[in-house]
């Protein structure tokens, strides 16, 4: 068995930063506007972390489920208001009966389990007939992603390109795992552009804050922060400012498991 070689555990209790109350997230929308749609009773979240998103389909009055390999998110998860029925597993072996889902998502979380298919394979088995499936997230093969980090950090990229499935892959392994009407689309568009000095306090600039900079040792990411700095100083010298943008497409990737003949 695989364990994931990064650990959540020490960031749990400062991950919700990243959900201010002040902002509606358009794929939750989305995720809320399927489980309606598919007039879903049980609910699982593979990597379901603090539990966020299965919070926000508690309205939808169905039973909600939560799996997640660090212990700590899942802590955080059981202090959700929602009523939420939590596991610690992985995303390749899910500890549940088959057919037992109508609808199976995933939020961030699909380039975290190591074997992408292999989840598709479990997710099938856990589906209902007529169940959805839901891999939500960016997808650093597609066009459309300007983020500063990939620019600044060396490696970021490439081990992203690495970790993340790319969507074409995601929807083949669907096909062939018998899902129908597959279907890719952009459910939010994050657009944030940090001027100068403001970058630093970008609490995704954080060392612990994102996997793609907690993956970096101590060395790359003091390089990639001193690249930054360094690109201030210089723009201060020419009374310039630096432009950090982080433009990125969450994708949402879908199918449906065929229904009884
Ligand atoms: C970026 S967080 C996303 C959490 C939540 N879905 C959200 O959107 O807020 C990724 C989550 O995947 C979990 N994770 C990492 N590897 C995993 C694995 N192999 N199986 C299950 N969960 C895993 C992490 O512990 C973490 O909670």
């Amino acid at each position: 068995m695989t364990t994931p070689n990064l650990n959540y555990d020490q960031i749990a209790s400062q991950y919700n930063q990243r959900y201010p109350n002040s902002q509606t997230w358009e794929r939750g929308q989305a995720l809320l506007e399927l489980a309606k749609q598919a007039k879903s009773k049980t609910i699982l979240e593979v990597g379901s972390g603090t539990g966020f998103w299965l919070n926000l389909l508690n309205q939808t009055g169905a039973a909600l489920y939560g799996l997640d390999y660090s212990m700590g998110m899942i802590r955080q998860a059981m202090g959700q208001p929602a009523p939420l029925h939590l596991s610690r597993g992985l995303g390749t072996q899910l500890p549940y009966r088959s057919s037992a889902f109508d609808l199976i998502y995933c939020v961030d979380a699909i380039h975290h389990f190591g074997d992408h298919h292999a989840f598709i394979v479990e997710a099938s088995r856990l589906l209902k007939p007529g169940g959805a499936l839901a891999i939500i997230g960016h997808d650093p093969h597609e066009g459309g992603t300007n983020w500063y980090i990939y620019d600044y950090f060396d490696t970021v990229y490439d081990t992203d390109l690495r970790r993340y499935p790319a969507g074409s892959s995601v929807l083949q392994w669907m096909e062939q795992e018998g899902f129908q009407n597959t279907s890719s689309q952009t459910v939010e568009h994050i657009r944030n552009i940090h001027v100068g000095e403001a970058v630093l306090k970008d609490p995704f600039l954080k060392h612990n804050a994102t996997s793609q900079l907690a993956l970096l040792d101590e060395t790359s990411y003091h390089a990639g922060m001193e690249r930054i700095h360094q690109a201030l100083a210089d723009a201060k010298e020419k009374n310039e400012r630096v432009i950090f943008p982080s433009e990125i497409n969450v994708k949402m990737f879908l199918g449906f498991k065929k229904e009884k003949e």
